[in-house]
């Protein structure tokens, strides 16, 4: 596992640009694990300069998304499909049809998440997986306590997660109280993983997700078995490494 700590915000998103912009330099129709949230933001935000600029061509690139609340329609503005088209998707010379997002809408989440894993695997796996954290230690939607082999399925919101999310919704009784999430075997399928980790608020969980023991209680612990990550920091969410 390799630690970057960043001293500024500029070099930490820069850091992150930097490891997807050769990602895609080097194989051109990479895959893509892409993660929603506030974290990620600044990421995407270099993305789309480097692309209006022509330093990087996305035409090629195919996405898999982390995660989607169960029950929000594609247009609602906290879903994480209008999300990633908002932030990134409309803003770069992705192609739609190479784009794919859990739809939780569908009335049958399972066979969603079963098909989400088909498609993944027609498409060759993962090669770099962009990952945040929760303040319990999930990734994707895990909450702590998700079995490391599991795999995309729909998933219950723990308490604290619906709080920390009701940040984005006019009250925490219009958060939805289900979701669906590549599981953690899922996750960890992906050939590089990058894990973004910023805010003192943070801090504890990054001391124990990448210090602590590997356990399903925190479950981005389970990243210090796979053998291609790279976390990077802020100083703040640092403080406890
Ligand atoms: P955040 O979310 O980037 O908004 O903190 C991270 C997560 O919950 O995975």
């Amino acid at each position: 596992m390799k630690i970057i700590i960043s001293e500024s915000r500029e070099e930490f998103n820069g850091t992150a640009a930097d490891i997807v912009r050769r990602q895609i330099h080097d194989k051109p129709d990479s895959v893509l694990g892409l993660a929603t949230g506030s974290t990620p933001l600044g990421l995407y935000n270099l993305l789309v300069c480097m692309g209006i600029k022509g330093d990087l061509d996305f035409s090629r690139i195919k996405t898999f998304n982390l995660d989607e609340y169960k029950g929000l329609s594609r247009d609602h503005p906290q879903s994480y499909y209008h999300y990633m088209y908002e932030n990134l998707f409309s803003k770069i010379n992705i192609r739609d049809e190479n784009v794919n997002i859990l739809n939780g809408e569908k009335a049958d989440s399972y066979r969603e998440c079963a098909e989400y894993e088909k498609r993944i695997k027609a498409s060759g796996g993962i090669d770099l997986q962009v990952l945040g954290i929760g303040h319990n230690g999930h990734i994707g939607f895990n909450e702590p306590g998700t079995p490391f082999d599991s795999i995309t399925d729909l998933i219950d919101l723990t308490d604290r997660t619906i709080e920390a999310n009701s940040r984005f919704f006019d009250s925490p009784h219009q958060v939805p109280r289900q979701a669906l999430s590549m599981g953690i075997k899922t996750i960890m399928q992906a050939r590089n993983i990058i894990l973004l980790i910023t805010g003192g608020a943070k801090a504890r969980i990054a001391a124990k997700a990448l210090r602590g023991s590997i356990t399903p209680d925190v479950p981005a612990s389970v990243l210090q078995l796979h053998p291609f990550v790279t976390v990077i920091l802020d100083k703040e969410s640092a403080a406890y490494l």
